[in-house]
């Protein structure tokens, strides 16, 4: 196996900046500025000549879910930072107020009012995890559920996914139940209360994209285990995490396995002062 898990403490160290150590510290942001880093109210998206100078499918991810579970939200990195380190991805905002997709460098934000907006560079995500998504298959099927696509994921793969990360890419028109939570009502408020108030949305034959990630369970506590999916219609006008999904047809299936992985521990007082189960 050739994963390699690199915890990055040390935020703001230029040393990081080796070919493997590669951190938000490393160094990326002054080469590959996301426009809202400098200009607040523009939205964020990276700069797409920088973004390809990046390795393709690593995953750098800010936080953890073991603390994101615990309800460390109220701070984090901003999202100028994130998209310097891929451009297709997940995660959330402030608070948990809100789901983000990341699709072809932009940062989106669903809200639980059904809305979807960009927020500008400078806006803080407490997780968020990206990748430069460079397909290394391209396949066509139909997905029936979401445990069908679990199901079959390693075969449009083509390969065997069964101890590793993996990225994805579906584009086609769906049947989804999505949500988005409103965020939390007070500071450290875990996950799980959070998410029992969310909003729900069905949709039908919706346009759009699937984005995300397959986690191995021994790296349950670094980020979801199993298949984790947001949403985003062509119109960029319906988002949210994934809780159930069909094609409607055949789809287009893209899928890189990745192999190195990239996690920025916090370091905010919320942070260091929290319980992980
Ligand atoms: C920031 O972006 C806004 C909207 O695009 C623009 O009106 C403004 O001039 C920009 N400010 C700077 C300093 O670039
Ligand atoms: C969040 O962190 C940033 C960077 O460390 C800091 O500038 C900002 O004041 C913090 N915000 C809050 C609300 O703690
Ligand atoms: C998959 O399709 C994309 C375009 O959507 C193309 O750039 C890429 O080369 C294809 N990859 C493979 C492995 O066929
Ligand atoms: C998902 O789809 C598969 C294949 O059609 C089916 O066997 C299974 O019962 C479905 N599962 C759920 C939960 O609907
Ligand atoms: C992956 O490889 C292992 C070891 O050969 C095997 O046990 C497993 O069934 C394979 N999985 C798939 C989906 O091919
Ligand atoms: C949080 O929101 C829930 C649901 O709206 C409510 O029942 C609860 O009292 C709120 N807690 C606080 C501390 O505001
Ligand atoms: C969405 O569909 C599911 C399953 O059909 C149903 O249980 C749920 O109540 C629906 N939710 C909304 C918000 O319509």
């Amino acid at each position: 196996m050739k994963l390699s898990l690199l915890v990055l403490t040390a935020l703001a160290s230029t040393a990081a900046a080796g070919p493997i150590a590669r951190g938000y510290g490393a160094g990326h942001e002054s080469t590959a500025p996301a426009h809202a880093g400098k200009n607040a109210t523009t939205p964020a998206h990276g700069s797409k000549n920088s973004a390809h100078k990046l390795p393709a499918n690593e995953i750098t991810q800010y936080s953890h879910i073991a603390a994101l579970s615990a309800g460390v939200a109220s701070n984090g990195t901003r999202i100028a930072r994130v998209l310097a380190h891929g451009d297709l991805g997940l995660g959330t905002w402030p608070h948990i107020a809100g789901e983000m997709v990341v699709l072809d460098g932009v940062a989106y934000r669903a809200t639980a009012d059904g809305k979807v907006s960009t927020p500008p560079g400078n806006t803080q995500t407490p997780f968020a995890a990206v990748t430069r998504f460079v397909p290394e298959r391209n396949a066509t099927g139909t997905i029936a559920n979401f445990s069908d696509f679990t199901t079959h994921l390693e075969g449009w793969y083509g390969g065997n996914l069964t101890h590793h990360f993996a990225s994805y890419r579906l584009d086609g028109v769906w049947d989804l139940r999505i949500r988005a939570p409103g965020g939390q009502n007070h500071t450290l408020e875990p996950i799980a209360a959070v998410v029992a108030r969310q909003t729900e949305f069905n949709h039908t034959r919706i346009a759009g994209t699937m984005v995300g990630f397959r986690t191995p369970k021994y790296a349950a506590e670094i980020n979801a285990a199993g298949d984790h999916l947001h949403f985003i219609s062509d119109d960029r006008s319906v988002a949210g995490h994934v809780l159930e999904f069909a094609s409607v047809g055949a789809v287009k299936i893209q899928v890189a396995k990745v192999l190195r992985y990239s996690v920025e521990v916090p370091t905010f007082d919320e942070y260091e002062e929290a319980t992980f189960a």
